[in-house]
């Protein structure tokens, strides 16, 4: 996947945020840790891949080799140490920062979907902590926020986004009970003023009710919209 550090990526971008500016047309970047969804050859050193808890996702990624292709099964991950959380809100803080003041973006959607790192943390079947990111909901939804918090610092809400997917299956994500979950993040994205709040219904890419996996869409979109200092029209 593409990256935004270094001169030579951020000039790239440049070129690209430029050809889409110049037609009169708005840009947003997706920010995105996989936590999990990774293999140790793609990591530094060969070192696992980080996730909330020791989980190993059945679920596969691609990976270049010897210059073949495939997709491969996922490297068990470490779980992440609480000192290193810091890190990564900074390294989207950075990343967010670079995206618009360096490379031309109009601003970030925060990939918080589809099983990565923040979803990861979202939710009871990837993340079995024992400190204040795991357990309550609050807990869990505490790096989401804190990373939202960062972006929304560095941008103004009116340049940023989340995505989101309650119920997806992908990457073998997994909650327990993800309507209670999901209202109380929307509720406290609610005060951020963002530019929208991107929700995937169902399957990512898929049917739009998932088996077993109920959700009220109405009633999230409520719980954003009563919450005081929410965006008209969401
Ligand atoms: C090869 C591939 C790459 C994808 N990359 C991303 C991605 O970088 N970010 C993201 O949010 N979704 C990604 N997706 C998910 C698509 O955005 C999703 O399937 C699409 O939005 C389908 O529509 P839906 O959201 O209505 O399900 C990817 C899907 C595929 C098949």
């Amino acid at each position: 996947m593409p990256g935004l550090y270094g001169t030579e990526q951020l000039d790239g971008w440049k070129q690209v945020t430029k050809a889409v500016h110049d037609r009169g047309g708005r840009i947003f970047v997706q920010l995105w840790h996989v936590g999990r969804v990774s293999h140790v050859d793609l990591q530094p050193d060969g070192k696992p891949p980080v996730a909330p808890s020791a989980i190993t996702a059945k679920t596969k990624t691609y990976l270049i080799k010897d210059g073949v292709g495939s997709f491969v099964p996922t490297s068990e991950p470490r779980a992440l140490d609480p000192e290193e959380l810091p890190g990564i809100v900074q390294d989207f803080r950075h990343a967010a920062r670079n995206a618009v003041t360096s490379a031309g973006f109009d601003g970030a959607e925060v990939h918080g979907a589809n099983g990565y790192l923040l979803d990861q943390f979202l939710k009871t079947g990837t993340n079995q902590r024992n400190d204040d990111y795991g357990g309550s909901i609050e807990n869990r939804a505490r790096l989401t926020l804190e990373v939202m918090r960062a972006v929304v610092e560095e941008l103004g809400g009116h340049r940023v986004g989340i995505r989101l997917s309650p119920v997806t299956p992908a990457n073998d994500a997994s909650d327990a009970d993800p309507q209670p979950l999901f209202e109380y993040v929307v509720r406290e994205l609610a005060g951020m003023g963002l530019a929208y709040v991107h929700v995937i219904e169902g399957a990512t890419g898929g049917p739009r009710e998932v088996e077993g996996r109920p959700f009220d869409y109405a009633a999230l979109r409520q719980a954003y919209r009563t919450r005081a200092g929410a965006a008209p029209g969401w």
